[in-house]
């Protein structure tokens, strides 16, 4: 895959981090202990999408995270914030779901002030990363939740509020026995389908072949969507191409985009 996360500081995909070691029976990776509920031990049954990794946080990073996440980080709860109050006006919703270290979504929000962008990532010293962007390019249109975007959306996103989901470069969870792990499938796709707006879209981007596949036929199958290209999409403007990406393009390796609107209510 292209992404390096040694050089980018990027959390490492976890299949690579761990390859074969991670056990098969390791479905519950990352998710709190406390089952101390009947809904709580639900979700530990839950197979993450993504593995709960200590990672460095950076001086800048963490002098980020204490000057401006009081402003931009809202705390993952359970109930659905007024989100019109936490941006501070009405503008197209766009959520971006596991931003890495937050180059894409800082570029995008530069690039397309219109909107508000919440974006959801675990990896700490990934929204510290992102902080920091924002603040050296004095971007304020983004919101970050640090918590598993399942349950974001679960409980922090009503229906039928979202006007586009971005989901770039997903881990795509190699070996096939932890494909169960990877974020799109049926059900995930149906549960965001559930949040979008009618005629908003998911555009998802991914550097690994089995799982552009993958999210083609998923995507494909859920009735509520409808394709906007023939197949894989063509890269819009507003995506800006990362610097791993690049690599990986010069190296010759592929970037599938799927561009996905949510078909109008009948
Ligand atoms: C391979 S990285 C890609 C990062 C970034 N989108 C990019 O293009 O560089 C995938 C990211 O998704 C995050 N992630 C995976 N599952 C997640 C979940 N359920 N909720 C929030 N973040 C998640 C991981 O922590 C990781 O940072």
């Amino acid at each position: 895959m292209i992404h390096d996360p040694n050089e980018a500081g990027l959390p490492s995909d976890a299949s690579e981090l761990s390859g074969d070691a991670l056990p098969e029976s390791n479905d519950t990776a990352g998710i709190d202990a406390d089952a101390t509920t009947p809904e709580n031990a639900l979700h530990l049954r839950r197979i993450r999408s993504f593995v709960t990794r200590a990672g460095r946080v950076s001086t800048g990073q963490r002098r980020a995270m204490d000057e401006l996440g009081p402003r931009f980080v809202v705390p993952y709860s359970p109930e659905e914030p007024d989100w019109d109050a936490v941006f501070a006006r009405r503008a197209p919703r766009i959520l971006e779901i596991g931003f890495g270290m937050g180059a894409t979504p800082a570029e995008i929000d530069a690039r397309r002030q219109d909107d508000d962008f919440l974006g959801v990532e675990v990896h700490e010293p990934g929204v510290g990363a992102l902080l920091k962007l924002m603040g050296e390019q004095n971007l304020s249109n983004i919101r970050i939740i640090q918590h598993d975007a399942v349950e974001v959306l679960e409980n922090m996103i009503a229906p039928e509020s979202l006007d586009g989901v971005h989901i770039f470069f997903p881990d795509p969870w190699h070996k096939p026995r932890h494909h169960k792990r990877r974020l799109i499938q049926p059900k995930f796709v149906a549960l965001l389908v559930s949040r979008l707006k009618p005629g908003a879209y998911i555009h998802c981007a991914t550097d690994w072949q089995n799982y552009a596949e993958q999210m083609l036929e998923v995507l494909g199958a859920d009735p509520a969507l409808e394709n906007t290209a023939d197949g894989y999409a063509p890269r819009p403007d507003y995506r800006p191409v990362t610097k791993f990406e690049k690599r990986g393009l010069r190296l010759g390796h592929g970037v599938w985009d799927l561009i996905y609107k949510r078909r109008p209510v009948s």
